[in-house]
């Protein structure tokens, strides 16, 4: 039996055929976008790490925080034998469950699903040499069905980082239905959350001093230029950050200095940015306790806990299906 599977669902044709999709969907319109996922090629990767141990990205840095608090207590109440993790990127962050896991000798294998081909490679071949049990890896795409996770055993599912807060209201409402659609009776999930604060601190969150968040951003359109053959002029574009108060989300966009033609020849278009014109490349979305609570038993789950980081930055929440059919 092999102990380290790599399942690329989402290879090179199927990835290009889904960027090509985003792409024409997002540059058509009135309001241009490009959703996030495509910030994930090897450089992004990278630099999304390097963003996770900046100053003002307090997120990931609270996160650890509750998990190191509280895994013992996570993995008891979960009792889960199987963990999967979800927009795995590294791992970095899983670590300290896995640990909880392989201490109480429950844990019988993991599965990693992100988009990053990279990063899962060399995170599966991590997680095996050390926690020696069985490592699935899947690339693919938290839009699709999570039909290739592994059935059976208890599971406990992580969908850490706060990546919800990539998805809008109605998308996280589908994306919570996908996990009640995988997910068994006895599964749970482990789901991070960055909650509300001062402005302020999130806009610094994604407009650090040493311009870190400001290059993954403009990452994205090098992304398109290599896989579409697409010509932004990345000179001309510059990162901002906005609070928007009424959808309660960070907003990260690129800002088109003066006008620009650009040529997309992989989906046959070419896209006129006017002077000033923004792209939305990212939605943070920043949640309330009762908020999040109220997502999530509209989806058809039941909260067991949730957890805070000694400043009520950010929140951990453990929860399973309200209403399992049992077998
Ligand atoms: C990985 C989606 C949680 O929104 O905070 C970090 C990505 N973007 N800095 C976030 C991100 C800019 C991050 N997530």
């Amino acid at each position: 039996m092999t102990k380290v599977s790599i399942e690329v669902l989402s290879g090179p044709d199927a990835r290009q055929a889904r960027m090509r999709g985003d792409v024409r969907d997002g540059l058509s319109g009135i309001s241009k976008s490009i959703p996030p996922v495509w910030f994930y090629d090897e450089r992004g990767s990278r630099l999304f790490d390097e963003i996770t141990r900046l100053p003002e990205y307090y997120l990931t840095r609270a996160e650890r925080s509750i998990l190191e608090a509280r895994a013992g207590e996570i993995v008891e109440l979960s009792g889960a034998a199987t963990l999967v993790e979800i927009g795995s990127g590294t791992s970095e962050k899983t670590r300290v469950i896995l640990d909880a896991m392989a201490e109480t000798g429950a844990l019988d294998k993991v599965v990693l699903l992100d988009i990053s081909e990279a990063a899962l490679r060399e995170a599966a071949l991590q997680l095996h040499r050390c926690y020696n049990v069985p490592v699935e890896a899947v690339v693919g795409d938290l839009r699709d069905e999570f039909d290739s996770i592994p059935a059976g055993g208890s599971r406990l599912w992580v969908f850490l980082g706060s990546t919800i807060g990539n998805f809008g209201p109605v998308e996280r409402r589908q994306l919570f239905g996908r996990f009640a659609r995988a997910m068994g009776p006895h599964d749970r999930l482990l789901l991070g959350a960055d909650l509300v604060k001062d402005p302020a601190r999130l806009v610094a969150a994604y407009d650090d001093q040493a311009g870190v968040t400001a290059a993954f951003n403009l990452n994205v359109l090098e992304v398109l230029n290599g896989e579409l053959g697409a010509d932004f002029d990345l000179e001309g574009f510059s990162h901002r950050a906005v609070w928007n108060v009424e959808e309660s989300r960070v907003e990260m966009r690129l800002r088109c200095a003066a006008g620009q033609e650009v040529s997309l020849p992989a989906v046959d278009m070419r896209v006129s940015l006017a002077a000033g014109e923004e792209l939305l490349t990212e939605i943070s979305t920043k949640f309330s306790e009762d908020g999040l609570r109220g997502e999530l038993v509209a989806a058809g789950f039941e909260v067991d806990r949730c957890w805070f980081d000694d400043h009520d930055d950010f929140m951990v929440v453990l929860a399973g299906l309200s209403d399992p059919t049992y077998d």
